[in-house]
């Protein structure tokens, strides 16, 4: 290592977001962000209804090193000070880490500095920690990402027991799903989100699914295909494609279903807390950014005395900073 304050640089290429950054372990509790950057493929993948592998890869190329050169430049750093490289090991899809991968194990031997896979789901795990209200050890942990939906026992970094998960379909895919059949194409789950804020959760009747299973597994693929049965009731009852029907109505159903999926999240969150004994919620993922599950959750565990701690709202997709700080959190455990 260079100096006492170990810099790594983050770089996150496992889907349709190029992610670059550089944070720096400094002695305190908590690694510092010193700067990060960000490039979304949404616009590119739209017209397609939906991420295109390939495409995804060739832009991944296309955006690293130039966004390596803009946090480099505003932290004010160069590539000598780097102590660690950091990248997405997995899960994602696999030409598009391997760019990250690729570039990072390069930049890696030309400084002659170690290089260091993070998973995935512990970078947006421990995106909380690079809020300005960071949590401590131990917590619960709501993971809610597009692929995957779990609940864990957090004791400390590394330290992650699995209290449940989804048997099919995670909550963002559910979010995507109904989103893709309502006609609001991709990325759906913010979309569907959006709409919903106009209408009606209590509009259409849905199910909740393994609500009181007993245990801490979810199930989303039902919900998916009950929306769809929903969607196609209405179509009949007012003879138009779903394309046809008044915004409120396709507001109304979207909100049925986010009202449906935050829920299920909300309850067995609550049953984890409460198995566990624990009073710290985190939540993270993409399907943390929602509006609807942040207010339910503080709600609720605000009633519970417990207290409930989210990434930064621009952090909880998939980002840089997240891999960065996971480097920086688990080389600071040892
Ligand atoms: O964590 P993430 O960026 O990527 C994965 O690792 O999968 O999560 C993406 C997921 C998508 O399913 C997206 O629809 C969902 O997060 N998402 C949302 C919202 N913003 C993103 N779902 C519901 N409401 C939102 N506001
Ligand atoms: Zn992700």
């Amino acid at each position: 290592m260079s100096d006492t304050a170990p810099l790594i640089l983050g770089i996150e290429s496992s889907c349709d977001e190029t992610g670059v950054a550089l944070v720096q372990s400094h002695g305190g509790p908590v690694p510092r962000l010193l700067s990060h950057a960000l490039y979304s493929q949404i616009e590119m993948h739209q017209a397609y209804g939906g991420v295109v592998p390939e495409l995804a890869s060739r832009d991944h190329i296309r955006r690293v090193l130039p966004l390596t050169s803009q946090v480099m430049q505003e932290a004010g750093k160069t590539l000598k000070d780097i102590d660690v490289v950091a990248y997405t090991r997995g899960p994602g899809l696999a030409g598009a880490l391997l760019v990250g991968a690729g570039v990072a194990c390069a930049l890696g031997a030309a400084l002659g500095k170690p290089v260091l896979g993070v998973h995935h789901l512990e970078g947006h795990l421990l995106s909380p920690f690079l809020s300005a209200d960071p949590p401590e050890f131990p917590f619960v942990a709501l993971l809610v990402s597009g692929g995957h939906t779990q609940l864990m026992r957090v004791d400390g970094v590394g330290r992650y027991e699995i209290l449940g998960e989804t048997i099919d379909d995670a909550a963002g895919e559910a979010f995507d799903k109904s989103a893709k059949l309502m006609g609001l194409g991709y990325p759906g789950g913010p979309a569907l989100a959006r709409l919903a804020e106009q209408g009606d959760g209590a509009a259409f009747k849905l199910p909740r699914p393994l609500l009181h299973s007993g245990n801490l597994d979810f199930s989303f693929a039902g919900l998916k295909t009950a929306v769809l049965t929903q969607a196609q009731k209405i179509s009949a009852v007012r003879a138009e494609p779903v394309e046809a029907w008044p915004v409120n109505v396709l507001a109304d159903l979207a909100a049925s279903t986010q009202a449906a999926i935050v829920e299920v999240l909300v309850k067995k969150s609550l049953v984890a807390l409460e198995q566990t004994g624990m009073k710290r919620l985190v939540v993270a993922g993409g399907v943390g950014a929602n509006r609807l599950l942040r207010a339910q959750l503080n709600a609720q565990c605000q009633k519970l005395k417990a207290r409930v701690h989210y990434p930064e709202l621009h952090l909880c997709t998939d980002n840089g900073a997240m891999i960065a700080m996971a480097a920086a959190m688990r080389l600071q455990a040892g």
